[in-house]
């Protein structure tokens, strides 16, 4: 079925959201952009926006056979998918297996320390103060969400994790740590208000690596210049294929 495409509500870093014809769902199409370090780290490669995109909806859809509800309906092209409508929550919730990337930062831990259990960080989502970590009484006194919907997201994240470690080991990825939105889902009919998995499960927001040579799939090859970032989200979309089927 052919979708009407409105106008645009809004833009991010790296996509855009576009009205559609019902009050439910909305139009999210993948840019080509990336950036890194709150936006001061700006590049593009062609094909991004369709890589990820394509990425994107396989994983999303695993999630959703495996009992997760998310807000991805459908993929529309090459850089579109259609999504459902959500009131995203300003949190960051980050899931993290080995450490890497800010937690050595933070705290001097040493790279590639093993997590387990896995470690669960909120960060509050704003740019201008570099997301920091909040504690999720911080994040309910601010109104970001109320404490059940922190304490929900903050267990789901866990369970979305463990599934999430299991579809790439299928592919021979290990995953080592991941970011996930999550939004407010009010349907236009009135029925029951929930907090669903949205915005986007891909390498922008995962750290991953091959689970036997250590190659590098994700962000850090830009955000750290140590690689070809088109030719490391490229492998990683022909590997998710070949295993789809
Ligand atoms: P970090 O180590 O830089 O905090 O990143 C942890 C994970 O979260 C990593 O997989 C990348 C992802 N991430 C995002 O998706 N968006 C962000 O803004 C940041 C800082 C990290």
């Amino acid at each position: 079925m052919e979708i009407m495409q409105g106008e645009m509500l809004y833009e991010g870093k790296a996509k855009r959201m576009y009205a559609t014809g019902h009050p439910d769902e909305l139009v999210m199409e993948y840019k080509d952009s990336l950036t890194a370090f709150d936006a001061t780290k700006k590049g593009s490669f062609e094909g991004k926006g369709s890589i990820n995109n394509r990425i994107n909806a396989i994983l999303m859809t695993a999630l959703g056979e495996l009992g997760i509800e998310t807000s991805f309906i459908r993929l529309l092209d090459e850089s579109r998918a259609l999504v459902r409508k959500v009131t995203i929550l300003p949190i960051e919730v980050i899931v993290r297996y080995e450490a890497q990337g800010s937690l050595c930062r933070r705290y001097g831990i040493e790279p590639g320390l093993s997590i387990d259990p896995p470690l669960l960080e909120l960060c509050l989502k704003d740019d201008a103060l570099h997301d920091p970590v909040i504690s999720a009484q911080v994040a309910a006194l601010m109104g970001l969400a109320t404490s059940d919907e922190i304490a929900l997201i903050s267990w789901r994240a866990l369970v979305i994790g463990e599934k999430l470690r299991e579809i790439y080991g299928r592919w021979g990825i290990r995953l080592i740590d991941f970011k996930l939105e999550f939004g407010r889902f009010s349907p236009a009919d009135g029925s029951a208000s929930r907090v669903i998995l949205a915005d986007e499960i891909t390498p922008d927001t995962c750290r991953l690596v091959d689970a036997k040579t250590g190659e590098k799939f994700d962000k850090d090859l830009f955000r750290f210049d140590l690689g070809d970032i088109g030719a490391g989200y490229s492998k990683l979309l022909e590997r998710l294929q070949d295993s789809a089927g």
